[in-house]
């Protein structure tokens, strides 16, 4: 182009102010290191699956998320692509789109065209991860409000009130209601709903049930990108509580306990090891051979059960989309009116 040449830029569009940054979480450090410490004290130890998600956990189940044996973020990306349009005709337009473990928020992203939200709340216990995350969705969605919100929701959900309250569609793709046992996650959803007002939407991805060969690979995958995930909570925990977990001495377990109907993941010790930790006034254990940290448990559901659990826990399931293989589905719901 010649140098000359003046250049018209079509006006910006009114930027929305930067995203609000809250951080709900942090600062109870002392409630977060009795929890961890109890679970390690507990006589079959276990770890809250949330703490899978330090940043380089994150990154860690982002490339999960690549595997081919991990499908189930692959099968839910192809049914919100391939059915879009028909789940935004049925929302409509304008909603407050609130982001449940939001993540990379890469998957409300996709949404926004079709969706056109009025605000976008991304919720995430990975606070590090979901700053960067949000300020570079910002910046290719200048015109949407934003707001993020750093709290574990799992143990209550709290919105403030700039959290618009028209027709607020909850997001909770990926399957993480699986994290939770069926009563917990009933539980969850009652409270989605209280929160959700008459006018409020649950839009869900829930993997299914299917073989124990297809699970299993999906959660022990052969370049062991999920061990890596699993051990890299105990690096986590090593940073919160001061401790010294060698992880050297864990492998990663991941079994379907078909009477629970949950994949499992452990961390089982490979010879006897002990771990120390500094926190609230240190505290030691000691691990026997073969001893397992219980680390995730992850719910598969029949599509009947998966449609009872939100019929029975203040919804009403309204549409619902499967892949062909009906492999995982997604469900949009209706906040009841109680
Ligand atoms: C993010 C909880 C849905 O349970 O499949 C992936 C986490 N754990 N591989 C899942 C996970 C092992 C994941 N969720």
């Amino acid at each position: 182009m010649n140098a000359a040449t003046p250049t018209f830029q079509p006006l910006p569009r009114a930027a929305s102010p930067l995203p609000l940054f809250v951080q709900q979480y942090q600062g109870s450090s002392e409630l977060i290191c009795a929890e961890l410490i109890k679970g390690l004290q507990a006589p079959e130890a276990l770890l809250s699956p949330k703490f899978l998600y330090d940043r380089l956990g994150s990154k860690l189940f982002e490339a999960i998320t690549e595997l081919p044996e991990y499908y189930l973020t692959r099968t839910e990306n192809w049914i919100f692509r391939t059915y879009l349009q028909d789940i935004a005709k049925h929302i409509g337009s304008g909603c407050t789109l609130i982001d449940l473990g939001a993540g990379n928020c890469e998957k409300a992203a996709h949404l926004f065209e079709c969706l056109r939200p009025k605000q976008y709340v991304a919720i995430d216990i990975s606070v590090e991860y979901l700053r960067t995350t949000l300020a570079r969705l910002h910046h290719q969605w200048p015109t949407i409000p934003m707001l993020g919100f750093g709290a574990d929701f799992s143990s209550k959900l709290e919105l403030a009130s700039t959290v618009f309250s028209s027709k607020r569609v909850f997001f909770y793709p990926g399957s993480s209601i699986g994290n939770f046992s069926v009563e917990q996650a009933g539980l969850m959803l009652q409270q989605l709903a209280a929160q959700a007002g008459k006018d409020g939407w649950l839009l869900i991805g829930m993997d299914l049930l299917k073989s124990r060969a297809a699970l299993q690979a999906a959660y022990d995958d052969p370049l062991q990108v999920t061990a890596a995930f699993n051990r890299n909570i105990l690096l986590n925990v090593n940073r919160l509580l001061g401790a010294d977990f060698v992880l050297s001495h864990f492998k990663h377990l991941a079994v379907f306990n078909r009477q629970f109907s949950r994949v499992e993941m452990y961390l089982q010790a490979l010879q006897e090891t002990r771990v120390r930790w500094g926190a609230l006034g240190g505290g030691a254990r000691c691990f026997r051979q073969g001893e397992c940290i219980h680390t995730e448990n992850s719910y598969k559901y029949s599509f009947k059960g998966a449609e009872e659990l939100l019929n029975n826990n203040g919804f009403c399931v309204s549409r619902y989309w499967f892949d062909p293989h009906k492999l995982f589905c997604v469900f949009l719901a209706k906040a009841r009116e109680n």
